[in-house]
């Protein structure tokens, strides 16, 4: 299973690249407006291209088809791993059709159902984010989804890859993949909390504790 960091910060991004915790990097609108500053939003992604050698999703910003594709375009050729992020709309789903075409790589996003998951498989998407914390958020079980969105394309023989978006904490990671997600995007926070636990530091406390007592370098 892939593991996404769901930001747009360069430290952020390098100290989980540096440390090889991470196979690509997602952003939106959102992310981006708080890491950019009064950067330049294509040199940023570029910046992020550096880091990561994996997929990295660019979120367009229109909300017509035609000015989807144009900005998809310019965003697919900064570098090659650039996935371009569309939301599931007509028009979305009107432009992802159009760039798959093109062979480039999309990610259709802000999925809340698995109705929609079926929409951006048959536009030939790349990668499908359905948003589990945002549901959860609204009373419903967002995990319930990922399972149904496998189930439907392992029926039908669909090879959109389910990204687990709006993770909020390190269950609903491991739910994600219970449920047969192919990638995750977490935030920094969750990620180190998947890493850390308890007893692997109060373990490794002892260890050193007793080790110091023996009085010898190693
Ligand atoms: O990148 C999309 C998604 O992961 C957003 O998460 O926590 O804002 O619902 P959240």
């Amino acid at each position: 299973m892939k593991i996404f960091l769901d930001t747009a910060d360069l430290d952020e991004i390098r100290r989980a690249a540096d440390a090889g915790l991470i196979d690509g990097i997602t952003t939106n609108p959102s992310l981006m407006a708080k890491a950019l500053g009064d950067g330049d939003p294509r040199e940023h992604f570029q910046k992020i291209c550096d880091l990561v050698d994996g997929p990295i999703s660019a979120e367009v910003v229109a909300l017509d088809a035609e000015g989807m594709v144009t900005q998809g375009r310019e965003l697919a050729a900064l570098h090659e791993n650039i996935v371009v992020k569309l939301p599931i709309t007509e028009d979305g789903l009107r432009a992802c059709r159009t760039l798959t075409g093109e062979g480039i790589d999309t990610n259709l996003t802000l999925c809340f159902s698995t109705a929609q998951a079926l929409l951006a498989a048959k536009a030939g998407a790349t990668f499908v984010s359905p948003f589990v914390g945002r549901l959860d958020d609204v009373g419903h079980d967002g995990m319930e989804i990922i399972g149904e969105i496998r189930e439907v394309y392992e029926t039908y023989g669909y090879e959109t890859e389910i990204l687990a978006a709006s993770l909020r904490h390190p269950r609903h990671v491991l739910e994600a993949m219970l449920a047969g997600a192919d990638a995750a995007t977490l935030p920094s926070s969750v990620l180190y909390q998947l890493l850390r636990h308890p007893l692997t530091d109060s373990g490794l406390a002892r260890f050193m504790e007793d080790w110091k007592g023996l009085g010898k370098d190693l």
